[in-house]
């Protein structure tokens, strides 16, 4: 079988090219980085987790008419997207002050913010994605005011979708990052949510009891990551069941 080309190993990712041209097929690795990649350890079967994750809400998105890059799931580790020019940006929504925006606000974390906060981040490792500005992005050409617009809206859209499968399932979503991409249709740009939404890009804190089921976990070592990923699964009904095995019995 011939070998597949590698575009691009992320932290967390890697990237091949797909079966058709437009496609990518994008691989979950175990490995967990935070503090732009300062920490780093390799959660067995993460990459399991956040694969079956990112397609459910991926696929929902789809279903309600916010367009994704997701096509299918290939298997355990692997799912095809289609191809995307990333626009530079981290989108971040925030409901609950928590991380950096406590931090930098002195605003206490747990504290229900007064409307859905959207920031943006410049990827640039390099600079630790710095926050920046809807001046600092059009002057700077990295999307243009239509694009921002297009942004806030699927990233509140995305926020809405989310934090209603969230709460029925007894977890507040706190706060998540997306990245969005490009797509060429004819003579029409389409801007599409993209990369992962994952436990990883997420905060998700238990509704009862504030326990945090997402990468907080590992960055302030609070316990077994997959454990904490596992328990999101479980509550959405994406773990296979322990069936109870009720086929004939073997009689002597
Ligand atoms: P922050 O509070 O550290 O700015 O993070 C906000 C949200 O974005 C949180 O849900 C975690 C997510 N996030 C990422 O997915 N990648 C990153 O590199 C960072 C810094 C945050």
């Amino acid at each position: 079988m011939a070998r597949r080309k590698k575009l691009y190993e992320g932290k967390a990712k890697i990237l091949y090219e797909g079966p058709e041209p437009g496609t990518i097929i994008q691989y979950f690795k175990d490995d967990a980085t935070a503090f732009n990649a300062e920490k780093r350890a390799t959660i067995e079967g993460k990459g399991v987790l956040n694969n079956r994750l990112s397609e459910h809400f991926m696929a929902g998105l789809n279903t309600i008419g916010v367009p994704t890059h997701f096509i299918r799931r290939l298997n355990m580790r692997e799912q095809l997207v289609r191809a995307v020019e990333i626009i530079p940006l981290e989108v971040v929504v925030r409901n609950v002050a928590a991380g950096s925006i406590s931090k930098r606000l002195g605003i206490e974390e747990g504290t229900p913010l007064p409307r859905p906060i959207v920031e943006f981040y410049y990827k640039d490792d390099a600079l630790g994605d710095p926050l920046v500005s809807e001046e600092h992005i059009i002057a700077f050409g990295w999307a243009g005011q239509q694009d921002l617009d297009d942004m806030v809206a699927l990233a509140l859209r995305v926020n809405d979708f989310m934090s209603g499968l969230m709460l029925g399932v007894g977890i507040k979503l706190v706060d998540f990052k997306i990245e969005i991409g490009r797509v060429y249709d004819g003579d029409f740009t389409r801007l599409i949510v993209a990369d992962e939404i994952s436990p990883d890009s997420c905060r998700l804190w238990d509704i009862e009891t504030g326990q945090k089921l997402d990468k907080d976990v590992f960055r302030r070592d609070l316990g077994n990551l997959a454990d904490a990923y596992t328990e999101v699964a479980n509550r959405l009904g994406l773990m296979p069941k322990n069936v109870a095995h009720t086929g004939p019995k073997l009689v002597n």
